[in-house]
């Protein structure tokens, strides 16, 4: 575990917030150092809220649906954010897109995770739209949040297959295990001080012994 302070964290979800869960299970076992200050919700409806609230981290609802422009909605954000003192913002399943009002407010300091192998299958529906393109590999990215839609510079990426038997169910299942290993570490390199962007590339300090294999599938 790093020496470096907590990361004050503040988390972005709209859904279920399953990878919520897995920052929340990486910290409770020391693998993530963090201070998780809040949970905001665009939607009371949000699964994940329930999770903030049996981790007894604070949470708030801010409806997009209350403010009539999206930089109106990202200052409502930006207070909020702020009032908890967060250095650090986590979007985890949060579907709306952010406004330079945001990033302004957290230069570098916005990550994102996507269920695809960015710049592949941008936007909703990433994983049908690997099926239905008949790909063989697809898979997860946490990224540096950026104006354009999941385009960010790429902290970690994992591949998943995709098998003849698939359905969008399965294939979403077996990414998800992914995004919960990835999005706690890209975090935990956050906090050791380990990132550094340098136009569109990240830069990591330390970098772990890389596989250099490559995947093919099938395998001949
Ligand atoms: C995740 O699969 C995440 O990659 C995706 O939403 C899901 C949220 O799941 N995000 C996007 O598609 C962003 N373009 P969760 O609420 O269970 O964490």
């Amino acid at each position: 575990m790093s020496t470096a302070a907590p990361v004050k964290l503040g988390v972005l979800i709209s859904g279920e917030g399953t990878n919520l869960q897995a920052m929340i299970d990486a910290v409770a076992r020391g693998e993530l150092c963090a201070d998780l200050r809040v949970v905001i919700a665009n939607r009371a409806e949000a699964g994940g809220l329930r999770r903030a609230e049996r981790a007894r981290i604070p949470c708030e609802v801010i409806s997009h649906r209350d403010f009539t422009t999206r930089e109106d909605f990202d200052r409502a954000l930006v207070r909020a954010l702020q009032s908890h003192e967060v250095e650090l913002v986590a979007c985890a399943g949060f579907m709306r897109l952010l406004s330079p009002v945001m990033l302004r407010a957290f230069p570098n300091r916005i990550l994102n995770i996507h269920p695809a192998l960015c710049p592949a299958f941008p936007g909703v529906d990433a994983v049908r739209q690997a099926l239905a393109y008949g790909a063989r590999f697809t898979g997860c990215t946490v990224f540096f949040v950026t104006e354009g839609v999941d385009d960010g510079p790429v902290i970690i990426q994992a591949v998943v297959p995709i098998l003849p038997e698939d359905d969008e169910a399965s294939l979403a299942a077996r990414i998800h295990a992914e995004e919960h290993r990835i999005y706690p570490y890209a975090i935990r390199l956050y906090q050791e001080g380990r990132l550094e962007v340098r136009g569109r590339k990240v830069l990591i300090r330390d970098y772990p012994p890389a596989a250099s294999v490559a995947l093919i599938n099938p395998r001949p």
